[in-house]
């Protein structure tokens, strides 16, 4: 029996639609094998006879955990330490210096898709590097703060814990900033207190209404995007675009674009950085 005799035709559907309707993700023709691979470790762990059970399970949100689980393992966690590391090229030589000089009273940072917490303290990390550098830095980019989202409460128990291995590190982090911005404890490496005291984080449902969260300036939504649909895509972008405060900006993944979805934001072009999104006014 191969990976795909596992699921029924009518199973694949329903986990299809369950997936769409809990996260936005879109499972395409033919990846039976994904759910397979990811969910039979999950039938066993928890003694559940078959996939059709788990869907009834899943379906009437009983028990609570075993849903968590399901789109904890449907969903793709892949992240790095300033990945791409365009966007924090333009938030330190761009987005930044702009903020600077408006002199805000206090810059909120969203990190919208967060995962194990790479990207919220990367950009804590390049703040603490342009306050260093700038002459005049004011108090605004000081007090800023970055709330960092995820579906996955597994993947924000890990970024909490602010502790990482070595390999990990070795994803996007040169030595010295390891050196500057980590402490070497019990054989792993934990972020310093000036660069986890300004992240805070919280579970966040793209799907669901982002006015608890309050308002932003900046906002990051990279590499979750291409999960989901089209009406999902627009759907999200226009309601970031309201929770944006006036000129606000937005980062996308390097594969993801704003074209064809919202009109709400205009395309900044920043050589030799790369693109970035501004709000219309
Ligand atoms: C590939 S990671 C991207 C991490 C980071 N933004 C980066 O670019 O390195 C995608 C993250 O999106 C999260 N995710 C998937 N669907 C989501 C949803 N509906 N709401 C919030 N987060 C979601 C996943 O749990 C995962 O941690």
């Amino acid at each position: 029996m191969n990976m795909t005799d596992k699921i029924s035709r009518s199973e694949y559907e329903r986990f299809k639609h369950f997936l769409e309707q809990a996260c936005g993700i879109t499972l395409g023709e033919g990846k039976q094998y994904l759910i397979v691979s990811r969910l039979t470790r999950l039938l066993r762990e928890e003694k559940i006879a078959s996939f059709t059970e788990l869907l009834t399970a899943i379906e009437r949100h009983n028990p609570r955990h075993i849903r968590d689980a399901v789109v904890d393992a449907m969903t793709t966690n892949e992240t790095s330490w300033f990945r791409d590391s365009s966007p924090f090229e333009i938030l330190e030589n761009v987005v930044f210096p702009e903020i600077d000089k408006k002199g805000k009273h206090q810059c909120r940072i969203w990190s919208s898709a967060c995962s194990s917490g790479q990207e919220p303290y990367t950009i804590s990390i390049t703040l603490s590097e342009y306050l260093k550098s700038s002459q005049t830095p004011n108090g605004g980019l000081a007090n800023s703060q970055i709330v960092a989202t995820d579906i996955s409460a597994s993947m924000l128990a890990e970024a909490k814990q602010a502790e990482y291995e070595e390999a990990i590190l070795g994803r996007g982090l040169s030595q010295q900033r390891k050196q500057q911005f980590f402490q070497h404890t019990g054989g792993r490496w934990k972020v310093v207190e000036e660069i986890k005291r300004r992240v805070r984080f919280s579970e966040q449902n793209l799907l669901l209404p982002y006015a608890p969260l309050g308002k932003f300036d900046i906002i990051f939504c990279r590499n979750v995007l291409i999960y989901f649909a089209v009406d999902r895509k627009t759907d999200i972008l226009n309601r970031m675009a309201q929770a944006l405060n006036p000129g606000g900006y937005l980062f996308l993944g390097a594969s993801e674009t704003i074209t064809g979805y919202s009109d709400a934001f205009d395309m900044v072009r920043s050589p030799p950085y790369g693109v970035f999104y501004r709000l219309r006014s």
